[in-house]
């Protein structure tokens, strides 16, 4: 057993998560309760299974186990939360388990070339050649504490300060793929890739140093900025600017703003708005929202008052709500972007607005009444059509169903009307199809999810009984088709293993099963696996059954036809199975 797995064996969840959250027990189940410590509520909905040795939240979607709770709780990585376990319960670490590959060694060596690369950079601003660095700051208005906190630096003009440091410490073999190096055309050597430019060391969500934007200073430098390019430790893809400073507050507001540029965002949070990220010179990706969403379900967007702006904006829009996200827009007059604006009105408006910005339908409503006249019946229906593409996007049926509703009593026109126009064109336009609130559960399924998940003892005796026809009418039929799969692979598979191969959707709907209270828990295992085999029985008899009719269906159908060879080989398969089930019946 691997280290990790031992700790998991021998700590239990309802221990771990005590420590920092009071929690209470639901019924006599060995489900717990408490407010969840990810995000602000005030009354639980986080709970944690003491059977599945796993949490979840109903409220912002939080799940996992130990160390996942450890990983979010404290801002470290997976070896660190195995470390602080090891530690908290008296386990001895095995030594350096991890970094053997050269993948891994690589991702250190970055992260520690990109540290020494920003204790570099720092020290330039601060040496008497970073006179004229220091004072664009400040005229731009970020104090030195400011800049302090964000690690704010400057890059040398010579290019070369840097490697000569890199390769005093010995990291010559990475030079080329730790993204601050570049080779030279001729190959005749290296050279620094950031020269003369103010350096932003951008960091990922657990507040590592992934890469750098490098800010021209020189009137005409080109481009604006600088990126990084890719490395073994920055995907763009996947990395929010700030995201390391933005998620605690980010919880405890329960939204997060996103704005377009770095001078944004440091110029928000130094104002003391800190739930604030940008993306880094890339439009923002699926990932990029997934991980926000780790953090808060609501979005407020703030591009620049630009058209580039307002195209960036449409854009994000569109991939937040495809991923769920519940999205605000705030749009600032004077044609000032979020920095300048802070800086003129201050703090306390700009929190004000951001609290006032009208949810996206509602100001996609507010465009469509400034382009269209909604007082005549003519312009009514132009707004209608205005707003119809946005609607039908969203995926769920009753959800939107509920933003029609909300949005005509915005309009002022009549409910029936709105919904009509909407429910004629309420096909999904993606064919994307929710798996949500359209059928509830049945409890068979929840009671063999339960059992198969919580007692690996109970896998080998009830995986195998689960045959395609009886999963082929299952609810949960993805679920159960992939933990068979997994079963086949590798029959003490643990919960997040499950997770990790199900589909957003599925796995949403995989933690509320779990969590879910309608069916009463199983005592101890004994109890879970009788539970388990007569729903089994149930299921087996419904699957012969079904079989008996179609046999009977397809014999009479081959009389019908004149085809009595067939029908008689038919009658026969249908005796021979009411045989076996007559034996199956009395116990053989
Ligand atoms: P902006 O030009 O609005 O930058 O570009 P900014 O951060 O507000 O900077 P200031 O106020 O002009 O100093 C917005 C974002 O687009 C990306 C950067 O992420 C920037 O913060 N960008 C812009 C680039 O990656 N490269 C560029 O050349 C320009
Ligand atoms: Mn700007």
């Amino acid at each position: 057993m691997d280290f990790a797995r031992q700790l998991k064996a021998a700590i239990n969840i309802v221990d771990v998560v005590g420590e920092e959250v009071r929690l209470k027990r639901a019924g006599s189940s060995q489900r717990y309760m408490g407010l969840c410590p990810f995000h602000t509520e005030k009354t639980p909905s986080f709970s944690v299974h003491s059977g599945m040795q796993i949490f979840y939240c109903f409220g912002c979607g939080a799940k996992g186990d130990i160390f996942e709770f450890i990983k979010e709780m404290h801002h470290v990585t997976f070896p660190e939360a195995m470390k602080i376990l090891a530690d908290r319960y008296g386990f001895e670490m095995p030594q350096r388990p991890f970094h053997s590959d050269r993948e891994s060694r690589l991702r250190e060596a970055i992260h520690r070339m990109n540290e020494i690369a920003v204790a570099h950079f720092r020290g330039l601003l601060m040496e008497p050649h970073g006179a004229a660095a220091r004072r664009y700051l400040e005229e731009r208005g970020v104090s030195a504490r400011t800049a302090d906190e964000f690690g704010l630096g400057l890059a040398g003009r010579g290019g070369s300060a840097l490697i000569q440091i890199l390769r005093r410490e010995g990291f010559e073999e990475y030079f080329e793929e730790s993204g601050l190096v570049i080779k030279r055309q001729d190959g005749s050597g290296f050279f620094d890739r950031f020269r003369g430019r103010l350096i932003f060391p951008i960091h990922n969500e657990q507040g590592k140093i992934a890469g750098f934007a490098g800010r021209a200073l020189a009137e005409g430098d080109e481009p604006k900025y600088l990126n990084s390019p890719e490395t073994a430790v920055y995907k763009k893809s996947l990395i929010l600017y700030n995201l390391n400073r933005a998620r605690d507050a980010a919880r405890k507001e329960g939204r997060i703003l996103l704005v377009e540029g770095y001078m944004d965002v440091i110029g928000l949070c130094s104002a003391g708005i800190t739930e604030v990220v940008a993306s880094c010179g890339t439009a923002l990706t699926h990932g990029q929202v997934k991980l926000m969403k780790r953090f808060a379900g609501q979005v407020i967007v703030n591009f620049d008052p630009d058209a580039a702006g307002a195209r960036g904006a449409a854009k994000s829009i569109e991939v937040l709500l495809d991923e769920n996200a519940r999205v605000r827009v705030l749009e600032l007059d004077e044609d000032l972007d979020p920095d300048e604006y802070i800086r003129k009105h201050g703090a306390e408006r700009y929190r004000e607005l951001a609290s006032q910005a009208p949810n996206y339908y509602f100001w996609l409503a507010d465009q469509a009444r400034k382009r269209f006249d909604s007082r005549t019946a003519e312009g009514r229906g132009q707004v209608l059509q205005f707003l119809l593409p946005a609607v039908q996007r969203i995926p769920d049926k009753i959800e939107r169903a509920g933003v029609a509703g909300d949005l005509a009593a915005y309009l002022g026109v009549d409910r029936g009307i709105i919904l009509d126009q909407f429910k004629k064109a309420a096909i999904d336009p993606r064919g994307r199809k929710s798996p949500f609130r359209e059928e509830p559960v049945p409890a068979v399924e929840k009671l063999l999810l339960r059992a198969l998940l919580q007692y690996p003892d109970l896998r080998g005796e009830l995986a195998p009984r689960l045959e395609r026809e009886i999963i082929e009418g299952f609810r949960l039929r993805p679920i159960f088709e992939a933990l068979l799969a997994l079963f086949g692979a590798q029959p003490d598979f643990e919960y997040a293993e499950l997770d990790a191969r199900l589909e957003d959707s599925w796995r949403d709907l995989l933690s509320r099963v779990l969590f879910a209270d309608e069916v009463e828990e199983n005592g101890d295992m004994d109890q879970a696996r009788l539970d388990a085999i007569s729903c089994l029985r149930t299921l087996e008899m419904r699957a012969r059954e079904g079989r008996v009719a179609s046999l009977q269906r397809m014999a009479k159908e081959a009389i019908d036809r004149g085809e009595t060879k067939e029908a008689m080989r038919l009658m026969e398969e249908l005796d021979a199975l009411k045989r076996q089930h007559r034996r199956v019946r009395t116990g053989r």
